[in-house]
């Protein structure tokens, strides 16, 4: 029970965390481009998905995927950035959305050709993190992919800052679960989802050399 609260209140401190750096624009101090992540889920997508982004930030791949010709849902737990994100960007493919991805979706069974998440699954213990993967799966169209990218046990910062459990820690005020080879593939068998592609390497991201494991997974028709 002691853990329990502990993590609840590190999580009530994460979207702190989050609206201070959206409020500073912390993210487009780095970036305001689309990702080559982004790109190459669009190459493999069907003309017009529907699609869900997760912890979607500034919205530069929401942006992308809209003008591409998909019809996005993209949603963050931060009022702050979905405020801003409402501000700078309009087109008729996109819709902001708060969603705290912790908690449960409000999205009908079925609902989304592709989920897409960058960098915005690797928040949460192992329990929410296999809750997470649930939902995910439920609100997925049969033969709809999960495109999602995280930060992997391989990056420089692995290990540093305070244990929270198995590979996930936080370092000054910022938790991360790292994500391993092993651990993603087993997420995915614990809900049956078919892994189409599993790629871990290096890049930039936010102007720093990063580990990163980029997943493209499947729900089976039947
Ligand atoms: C590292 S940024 C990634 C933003 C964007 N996807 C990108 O690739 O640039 C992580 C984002 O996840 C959001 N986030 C963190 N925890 C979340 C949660 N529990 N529910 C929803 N969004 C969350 C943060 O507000 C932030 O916008």
């Amino acid at each position: 029970m002691e853990q329990y609260n502990r993590y609840d209140n590190q999580m009530k401190d994460q979207r702190e965390y989050w609206n201070n750096a959206h409020s500073q624009q912390w993210l487009h101090k780095h970036s305001s481009e689309k990702t080559a992540f982004a790109e190459e889920v669009n190459k493999l997508l069907p003309p017009r998905s529907t699609m869900l982004e997760l912890g979607c930030g500034e919205g530069n791949d929401s942006i992308y995927f809209a003008e591409q010709g998909h019809r996005i849902t993209a949603t963050d737990f931060s009022d702050v950035v979905i405020e801003q994100n409402n501000e700078r960007w309009s087109h008729q493919n996109l819709t902001f959305k708060i969603q705290d991805i912790s908690q449960p979706f409000d999205f009908g069974d079925a609902s989304f050709d592709a989920i897409y998440a960058r960098l915005a699954l690797y928040y949460f213990t192992d329990k929410t993190t296999q809750t997470i993967f649930k939902e995910i799966k439920k609100i997925l169209k049969p033969g709809g992919h999960l495109c999602f990218m995280c930060k992997s046990t391989d990056d420089h910062i692995y290990g540093q800052g305070q244990k929270i459990e198995n590979d996930m820690y936080e370092l000054h005020g910022h938790v991360r679960h790292f994500f391993s080879k092993e651990y993603t593939l087993h997420l995915l068998s614990q809900v049956a989802l078919e892994v189409e592609s599993l790629v871990t390497g290096e890049e930039l991201i936010y102007d720093r050399q990063s580990a990163f494991i980029k997943t493209v997974a499947r729900k089976p028709i039947q």
